[in-house]
């Protein structure tokens, strides 16, 4: 049988281009592109005004992205901004050079340019992009979307849903995002908190589910610096997965869910209510549960109640460090409003923009907070010796808590640390490249709370 060839020699001469350019050409037409727009959505309930955003392909969160593990993630970054941008793909153990921080690994893109990005993806589970220049506005403004490595074989649900949760600073008439990023109460108390919390860039997002149906949810706190309380009404479940890594075992889930910014919890849970109405509800300010996300329930799943699931497989590279051989490092989070820093300090700081340092260094410096081998284990104490809460990400590299008798937490990229708290973080430096360490209240990165280590 003859395969059909289609004749390249005609082609190539009817456009009078070389077999270069024709390559070029192909494979730029074959890269996905990604494009930051400007976009309008209906964030505030009905009968208010659209609200103006900044959107991955104008749409809110940024499209979903679903790729196998062990794939590369190729993206042509479009920038149809006004301003300057890059992204950076939250929690992936990354090539550097695709790790997205503007001023850091790449230059950000101006508007009007793009940049190619191509990587692997190593660990299955539930990742998100977000801008990494100005991200406190940047991200504010809606620039941010899922990333979902799928496991080999997916584990045995009936839906997998990935739930964003966000909040968002808005004008309370006319529905259009707080422009002031410079605010110094935002700077330098708990950061940018919104007034109006939604799922999925909706103030009142539900889903239609049916009882006795099992679903795995994705939660990812996409918020600038709320620190969510969740807990379960009408479902229940485990916990299989903390920021894209699978537990050793499934968690019950707990009474209360704490979910920092740029956390993610994965859970597979069964729609076990008797009534109509089962929810995620959150802790609100004024000590009420909130409906957070709804689960409508209509119609019985064909199973009853089935056997609880068996863990997520491990992704590679989940090895403990050895805390016996492991450098030791110290980190003091310090500053900010009603903290101990001294008002002569403080009042430098402030000078150049800042509220907060780490290890005694406003912002990125010359040099790294350290330098580490290519292998090393570290063991890292953050000291947070101010008057907030602090969600502390390493990028490139996921660590464990160091426990009570030498045990570890599960891995993590995001840790909460309470004010006047003291925690250690262990890991092993197996990514090379240049890589931050930051407050993901991401005013708080602006204004001081963002450092850097060198692996090599
Ligand atoms: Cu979500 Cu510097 O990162
Ligand atoms: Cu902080």
């Amino acid at each position: 049988m003859q395969t059909f060839k289609p004749n390249r020699r005609a082609v190539l001469a009817g456009a009078g281009a070389s077999a270069l350019t024709w390559r070029a050409g192909f494979a730029q037409s074959a890269a996905v592109v990604l494009t930051a727009q400007r976009a309008n959505a209906q964030i505030a309930p009905e009968g208010y005004p659209q609200t103006e955003v900044w959107a991955y392909d104008g749409a809110l969160p940024g499209p979903q992205l679903r790729v196998p593990q062990g794939a590369r993630l190729r993206r042509r970054f479009v920038n149809k901004l006004d301003v300057a941008s890059s992204i950076h793909w939250h929690g992936i153990r990354i090539d550097n050079a695709m790790d997205g921080v503007a001023g850091l690994t790449q230059d950000a893109v101006p508007p009007g340019n793009s940049f190619a990005y191509d990587f692997m993806l190593p660990d299955a589970g539930s990742y998100w992009y977000h801008a990494h220049t100005n991200s406190m506005e940047q991200v504010a403004r809606g620039l941010s979307g899922a990333l979902i490595v799928e496991e080999p074989e997916a584990p045995d649900v009936d839906r997998d849903e990935v739930l964003m949760l966000d909040d968002w600073l808005l004008d309370p008439e006319t529905a259009q995002i707080d422009p002031d990023f410079s605010q110094p109460m935002t700077l330098s108390h708990g950061g940018r908190l919104g007034n109006l919390i939604g799922t999925n860039g909706r103030f009142n997002y539900a889903l239609a589910v049916k009882r006795h149906e099992r679903l795995r949810l994705r939660l990812i706190n996409a918020s600038n610096a709320r620190i969510f309380v969740l807990r379960l009404v009408g479902l229940s479940g485990w916990q299989v997965a903390l920021d894209g890594m699978p537990l050793p075992a499934p968690q019950p889930v707990a009474q209360e869910m704490v979910i920092a910014p740029a956390q993610r919890i994965d859970l597979i849970v069964d729609v076990t209510a008797e009534g109509a109405q089962s929810a995620i509800e959150r802790l609100g300010n004024d000590d009420q549960w909130h409906t957070q996300v709804g689960f409508e329930i209509a119609g019985q799943a064909s199973r009853a109640r089935r056997d609880p699931p068996s863990a997520l497989p491990p992704n590679p590279r989940m090895d403990l460090p050895d805390l016996a051989q492991a450098r030791s490092l110290e980190m003091k989070i310090e500053g900010g409003a009603m903290g101990r820093m001294a008002m002569g300090q403080m009042r430098t700081l402030m000078q150049g923009g800042n509220f907060w340092t780490l290890a005694g260094q406003a912002g990125l410096g010359e040099a790294p907070f350290a330098r580490l081998s290519r292998g090393e284990p570290v063991r890292l104490r953050l000291l947070n010796d101010t008057a907030f809460p602090h969600a502390m990400h390493l990028h490139g590299m996921h660590f464990r808590e160091v426990l009570p008798q030498s045990k570890f937490g599960p891995m993590r990229d995001t840790i909460l640390t309470m004010a006047g708290q003291s925690q250690e973080i262990a890991f092993i430096a197996d990514t090379p490249g240049k890589w931050l360490l930051h407050c993901h209240m991401l005013a708080h990165a602006a204004a001081g709370m963002t450092a850097w280590i060198e692996v090599a």
